[in-house]
């Protein structure tokens, strides 16, 4: 049988440390495993689109097309970067994933169901993580240009979202209010346990 990888995903609101940990973890990570460190939206032309045309005011598409952008960029990003990556055997670390869509999309009047369903193609991930920061600390930590979705009543709304996955037992929190090392540590600790789990599954 072909070796698979471990495909890991990192959830979190905006400002709650997704880029430092998933950086973080993948340093700690290569010890031992060869790693594809990559993100969502992705560097494929979806995901090009959606970061010039969805993510500000003045050029926002209406919501159900935006949920359809990251699904579709979700699929192209599989098919160019993930599955070759877990295919080699690589341990693939993705800072967002459809938690994601759920959350934001989610909060924007679309149903979950919805979302879930047109994201039914993508690959499901081994390990979620839900890097929890409160939402007063993100937005208190977001110093740039904030995007249209990082305001305090959003991203309160968006944590709800996390956290019902995480009572369902799909994500897994890590307590990301605290300093960057202590967050790096616990990530790692939680991660590694997650991936000797699902070793003996693949
Ligand atoms: N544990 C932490 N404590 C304080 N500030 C942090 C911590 N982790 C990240 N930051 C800072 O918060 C900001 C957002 O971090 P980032 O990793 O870009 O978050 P995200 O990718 O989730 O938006 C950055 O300026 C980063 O240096
Ligand atoms: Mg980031």
């Amino acid at each position: 049988m072909a070796k698979k990888g471990i495909f890991i995903v990192i959830e979190g609101l905006d400002g709650s440390g997704k880029t430092t940990q998933a950086a973080l973890l993948a340093e700690k990570l290569k010890k031992n495993h060869n790693i594809l460190l990559t993100a969502e939206p992705s560097h494929g032309k979806i995901g090009k689109f959606i970061r010039e045309s969805c993510l500000y005011e003045n050029t926002r598409l209406p919501t159900e097309a935006e949920a359809l952008m990251f699904a579709a960029d979700r699929i192209e990003h599989m098919y160019s970067e993930v599955k070759p990556a877990l295919d080699e055997g690589k341990l693939v670390i993705c800072d967002r994933y459809i938690y994601s869509s759920l959350a934001y999309q989610g909060n924007s009047g679309l149903s979950l169901e919805w979302i879930k369903n047109i994201n039914a193609r993508s690959l499901q991930p081994d390990i979620c993580i839900f890097i929890d920061v409160p939402p007063e600390k993100v937005i208190e930590r977001l110093q740039r240009k904030k995007s249209v979705m990082e305001t305090l009543e959003i991203q309160k709304k968006v944590r709800e979202v996390y956290m019902k996955y995480v009572a369902k037992g799909e994500l897994v929190r890590v307590d990301g209010d605290k300093d960057k090392e202590q967050v790096a540590e616990a990530l790692y600790r939680t991660v590694s346990g997650l991936i000797e789990v699902a070793q003996k599954y693949i």
